[in-house]
């Protein structure tokens, strides 16, 4: 499985060279499948040493090591211990399930490590605003992978954006979905995921919009979630661990999440998201502005990436104009791809004093909108979001 996890995501550009006077110690915390991106780029790094790694099941992050040959490793249960107990270490990566995102990268920035931690930012907007806290008050560095970022057709849209060819933007629909995607394991139960396909896929669909036009505030929200689908053995399957019988037992997240949200500067966003569903697609991404609007085809199996070429559409001297934005293809190799863009960038910010790439700033209204589809669809009305100062 290992050498075939890189390739799910679309690879990138080349990297750069990298200077090995300063070798970082590096954690990682839960050995699950996405810690496998991780120590797969790390490994491709000259300045970076693996020192520890902690899971909470017995003997995984020993195995997990043991798969890639790395040697000289410490192994810990939990995150607590990991830190405890390795004071020269320079960052963490945090692989953990979401219910577990706070608790260590709080504990990482309370004792001075560099945190990356995997998307969602968290399951609730109170969580993320902690992990902020202790990110401000350490002074280290914070980063929320979203590795699509790193894409250059996502570049593109916030650069078509940025060139004003929209105009000011009103209305944004956005979302995406998979007719049969819901994932099994830690992904299905509320004591491991939290949220469902709202943290799982949801969070990069508002991610590609909202950084194209600079993360405005989200000022209110109504919220709707159902898992029909993940509920019904008909639509479950069986894994080594359980029946599909089981599995809609264990379900109890949403599958289904769909909102419109007032965001600042009067434009509203128009959101769906959907790990099953009896239709190919809920729609593509359609960015409405005063002067054009741009559309970016979806993925047929939602995953955060732009799925075809975009179009432009303009009015040039009362014409109508239709203008395509071709899909910009990079090499296949692991080495440069989006996996190990996210890492590089993320330790290139630590040696350089730069910015996080992935500032928690802006993931913050991300996960409030998240929070805000959650509380909304229990209450069933329209709430304001209301985000506690840092
Ligand atoms: N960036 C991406 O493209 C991408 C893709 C898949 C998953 N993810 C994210 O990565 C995270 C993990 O997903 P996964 O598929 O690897 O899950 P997983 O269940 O396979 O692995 C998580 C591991 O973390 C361990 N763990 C939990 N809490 C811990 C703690 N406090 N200390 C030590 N170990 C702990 C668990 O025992 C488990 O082995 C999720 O938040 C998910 O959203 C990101």
């Amino acid at each position: 499985m290992a050498d075939t996890v890189l390739s799910n995501f679309t690879p990138g550009i080349e990297a750069k060279e990298i200077d090995t006077s300063r070798i970082l110690k590096v954690g990682i915390i839960g050995t699950g499948w996405i810690a496998e991106s991780h120590i797969e780029s790390y490994l491709q790094m000259p300045d970076v040493k693996i020192v520890a790694a902690a899971d909470l099941i017995d003997g995984k992050a020993e195995k997990f090591m043991k798969r890639y040959g790395v040697e000289g490793v410490h192994f810990y249960h939990d995150h607590k211990e990991l830190i405890d107990n390795e004071p020269d270490l320079d960052a963490v990566s945090v692989c953990t399930y979401n219910t577990q995102h706070a608790a260590p990268a709080i504990y990482a920035l309370e004792h001075g490590v560099n945190v990356l931690l995997e998307k969602p930012f968290t399951v609730t907007l109170d969580e993320a605003v902690e992990v902020m806290r202790a990110e401000k008050k350490s002074g280290k560095l914070l980063s929320i992978g979203f590795q699509p970022r790193g894409d250059e057709n996502m570049k593109m849209i916030k650069k078509i954006v940025e060139s004003g060819a929209l105009g000011d933007i009103y209305y944004i629909q956005t979302g995406g979905g998979r007719r049969r995607g819901i994932p099994n394991s830690t992904f299905i139960e509320k004591s491991t995921a939290g949220i469902g396909a709202l943290g799982d896929i949801g969070c990069y669909s508002l991610d590609m919009v909202l950084n194209a036009i600079g993360y405005p505030k989200p000022l209110t929200v109504t919220g709707y979630t159902s898992n029909f689908f993940g509920t019904n053995p008909m639509y479950q399957y069986a894994d080594a661990q359980h029946t599909a019988e089981e599995n809609a037992k264990r379900f109890n997240v949403d599958d289904f999440a769909a909102a419109f949200i007032r965001l600042e500067g009067g434009i509203v966003l128009d959101f769906r998201i959907a790990w099953a569903m009896h239709v190919d697609t809920p729609g593509d991404t359609i960015l409405f502005g005063k002067k054009g609007a741009l559309r970016i085809p979806s993925t047929e199996c939602w995953n955060g990436t732009v799925g075809g070429e975009m179009t432009l559409y303009t009015d040039v001297a009362g014409a109508q104009v239709e203008t395509k934005i071709p899909i910009i293809k990079s090499d296949d190799d692991v080495f440069s791809g989006l996996f190990y863009k996210k890492i590089r960038s993320f330790l290139d910010a630590i040696k350089e004093g730069k910015p996080a790439p992935v500032p928690s700033s802006q993931i913050l209204y991300n996960q409030a909108i998240i929070d805000g589809i959650c509380k909304s669809a229990e209450l069933g009305r329209e709430i304001e979001i209301k985000i506690p100062e840092i």
